[in-house]
């Protein structure tokens, strides 16, 4: 787990040298990497805080491998003495240990100005997205054909019932023109006709983890996309943040560090001081979707279940138990984990009843997709010696950003399908700027009012997502029973 962190670190090390030699803050200006960046310093000046994670970074440090990563990016910088072979640098009080280890003489009181203009930042960047002092809320509006598309009834069914006051009276402006239909609005007409696709009272909800302990695959883009489209279909949805990154919640408009306290994500319930999780759980804007948010304050809980695993072994039970006292007001519960494997992966692993693995289509992202199996095959049996063995209901690789003009993509598409076969999607989410340019600004796709490149690109891309998650509502509603009788009417099972 040192290792993994330390390698996450690695490569945003290289960008605080940057600084040093005279970069500007420019690579904030990208949202997600900025709040990394800035949870990274934070993150460090805990551990710089705490003597006890020191050692184990010296450790790791001392096997050289790490050290040569970060020395190529430095060559220029470092002289001989402050190497951190030298001891002379670690035992220096005035020096950070952790950036002494990686050769460089930065003061902590440096690196406390950085991580506090890093929230600055942040906050700056919300405010040039949301108008300030303003939640976030859903701008979509759907047109009558839309409306009367997503409810699975005619235009002339919804104005019929709207005259005869089954349904409430569109709302209008001055001029009397009508407001857009909003998703609210769609789920009352959803309950009037009797369409809401929610799961049988017989039929268990899907706790869906979009796992790789990998990160920038896109879990917490997907999660995102995923929960809203289950939610403009209908589904009654809860999205899980364990990221103590906090990328999703920060996706549905909160300042993870900033505005939500320890207590308001899952550190209270994995702490054993809480018996339900519903304190936890947060309407969004999203009409059905709730959200628990997350925060830094997860990565104590790494250490703190570590600490407990020993002598209660349950601790790695705590999130399904947690998620059993939510998730009958919810059909799906869908899971954003840490992009490394610890204690919050594996109970993530642990809680979930079905497995999405994105992967890039890239050779070095493949090898990781080995690597990740081999670790949750591990960590199955981990819990399996506890008695813990999770069952899934499906378990499915997903080939994320794959951009079709690079033959090495299509390659290793082709290749994968080969070699996993049905455990693969059948669909492929592309590459699009139009993913890229919806997070800068705190949103998704499906948030977006207009297209942020062309229209042509907008619209490629939702045809991409609504694929790739159609094939996904396709998957849990197989795992209804209830859902089945409709499933052969449809023709699909
Ligand atoms: N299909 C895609 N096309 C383009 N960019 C993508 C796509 N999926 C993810 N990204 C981008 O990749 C980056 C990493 O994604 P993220 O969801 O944060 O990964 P993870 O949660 O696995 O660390 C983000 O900047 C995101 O906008
Ligand atoms: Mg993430």
């Amino acid at each position: 787990m040192v290792t993994q962190l330390l390698d996450q670190w690695s490569s945003e090390l290289h960008l605080l040298l940057e600084m040093r030699v005279g970069t500007h803050l420019d690579f904030f200006c990208r949202r997600i990497s900025g709040i990394t960046t800035r949870q990274f310093f934070t993150t460090m000046l805990l551990t710089l805080q705490n003597s006890k994670k020191i050692s184990f970074m010296t450790k790791v440090s001392s096997s050289g491998k790490k050290l040569r990563k970060l020395e190529t990016g430095m060559t220029n910088t470092i002289t001989e003495q402050s190497r951190p072979e030298s001891r002379s640098g670690l035992e220096s009080g005035m020096v950070a240990p952790a950036l002494a280890i990686a050769g460089i003489d930065i003061a902590l009181d440096e690196i406390r100005d950085i991580e506090q203009r890093s929230y600055r930042v942040i906050e700056r960047l919300r405010e040039t997205v949301f108008e300030p002092g303003k939640q976030k809320r859903l701008k979509i509006g759907f047109s009558i054909s839309e409306a009367a598309r997503m409810v699975g009834r005619t235009p002339t069914a919804i104005r019929d019932a709207e005259k005869s006051g089954r349904l409430p009276e569109p709302r209008k402006d001055s001029h009397g023109r009508r407001f857009g239909y909003t998703l609210t609005d769609i789920n009352i007409m959803r309950r009037e006709f009797e369409t809401l696709p929610w799961r049988g009272g017989n039929d268990e909800p899907l706790v869906l983890a979009i796992s790789n302990f990998k990160g920038g695959v896109g879990k917490s883009t997907l999660v995102a996309h995923i929960a809203q489209y289950l939610a403009l279909r209908g589904y009654r949805v809860c999205a899980i943040d364990c990221d103590p990154q906090g990328s999703l919640t920060s996706l549905f408009g909160f300042n993870p560090d900033y505005e939500l306290e320890a207590q308001n994500t899952l550190f209270p319930f994995l702490m054993r001081e809480r018996d339900t999780l519903s304190y936890a759980l947060r309407p969004t804007y999203w009409d059905q979707l709730s959200l628990i948010p997350a925060n830094l304050s997860l990565y104590s809980i790494e250490y703190q279940l570590a600490a407990r695993l020993p002598t209660n072994p349950l601790m790695l039970e705590r999130l399904r138990l947690g998620i059993d006292t939510i998730k009958d007001g919810f059909d799906v519960v869908i899971i954003d984990p840490p992009p490394a494997l610890g204690m919050l992966s594996l109970s993530v692993v642990r809680a979930a009843t079905a497995l999405v693995v994105p992967v890039r289509p890239a050779t070095v992202d493949f090898g990781s997709t080995a690597h990740f199996f081999t670790l949750l095959v591990e960590a199955l049996e981990t819990l399996a010696a506890r008695g813990l063995q999770p069952r899934y209901k499906f378990l499915k690789v997903l080939i994320n950003a794959m951009d079709e003009t690079k033959s090495a993509h299509t390659e290793i598409t082709r290749m994968m399908r080969q070699v996993y076969q049905t455990a693969m999607f059948n669909t492929v989410m592309k590459d699009s700027a139009e993913i890229d340019n919806a997070g800068a600004r705190l949103m998704s796709v499906y948030e977006l009012e207009e297209a942020t490149t062309s229209r042509e690109t907008y619209r490629r891309c939702k045809a991409y997502l609504n694929a790739v998650n159609r094939e996904i509502e396709l998957l849990i509603r197989k795992t209804w029973p209830g859902h089945h009788e409709a499933l052969r009417r449809e023709g699909v099972i």
